[in-house]
């Protein structure tokens, strides 16, 4: 069954802990933590102090971190110090991505590839067998709130095909502009890991885990 990441960045800061409550409570197991250095991405969120505040309160959900940071390097060991379980990099932010997937591998954690809507599937080619997630980005990484990119549905389901045929249980993760009204569309192309941030925060966060939860179910 698909599972649901909602991504923190749309949660309103001053009401982070109620509104992790009710992620809690309605059973969400994943947490999407976007790292944005306002370098890879026009964009500056939250780095690894705030992500090991949020693990300190909230040990039980699993903690999808996505580094949108040049040189993932420099950061990870923090960022696994804070208590990531998954790191999904973008392959163009660093020379070495296998190298990246290495030192996470050693922590005993996952990793995987973040690809931007351009870019291809062949990054993952050669180190599918090194590959824990394909993160499939739907929208240009660096804000909440946009239109998925429709031309990525082909592309979510040329990864599935590539992750069956690799005979790896890879988890095909998709992020950004999935709503309610879209997620039907990216469960048939093969996404088993489903970010949403604005769809979820902007409106009534019970109601729209309830049409997730409902729709993921089937
Ligand atoms: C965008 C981030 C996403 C973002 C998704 O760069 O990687 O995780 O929070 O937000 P929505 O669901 O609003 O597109
Ligand atoms: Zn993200």
């Amino acid at each position: 069954m698909a599972s649901l990441s909602p991504s923190l960045l749309a949660c309103n800061f001053f009401e982070l802990e109620k509104n992790l409550d009710i992620l809690k409570n309605k059973g969400i197991r994943y947490l999407h933590l976007d790292v944005m250095d306002g370098n890879f991405v026009p964009n500056i969120s939250f780095g690894p102090a705030i992500i090991k505040q949020i693990r300190e309160k909230y040990p039980e959900f699993i903690f999808d971190c996505h580094l949108m940071v040049n040189k993932p390097e420099n950061v990870i060991n923090d960022i696994l110090d804070a208590g990531a379980d998954i790191i999904t990099f973008h392959p163009e932010a660093t020379f070495h991505p296998h190298r990246i997937i290495q030192t996470v591998h050693k922590a005993g954690k996952k990793c995987g590839l973040a690809l931007n809507p351009s870019t291809g599937l062949e990054s993952c080619k050669y180190i599918i067998d090194d590959l824990d997630i394909i993160l499939v980005m739907s929208v240009n990484p660096g804000f909440g709130g946009q239109s998925f990119i429709e031309s990525q549905y082909l592309k979510l389901i040329d990864a599935r095909n590539m992750i069956k045929a690799s005979k790896k249980d890879i988890i095909l993760e998709v992020d950004g502009g999935v709503k309610t009204s879209n997620i039907d569309k990216v469960l048939e192309s093969g996404a088993d890991l489903i970010v949403s941030g604005s769809d979820v925060f902007n409106h009534n966060i019970e109601s729209q885990l309830d049409i997730y939860n409902q729709k993921l179910k089937r």
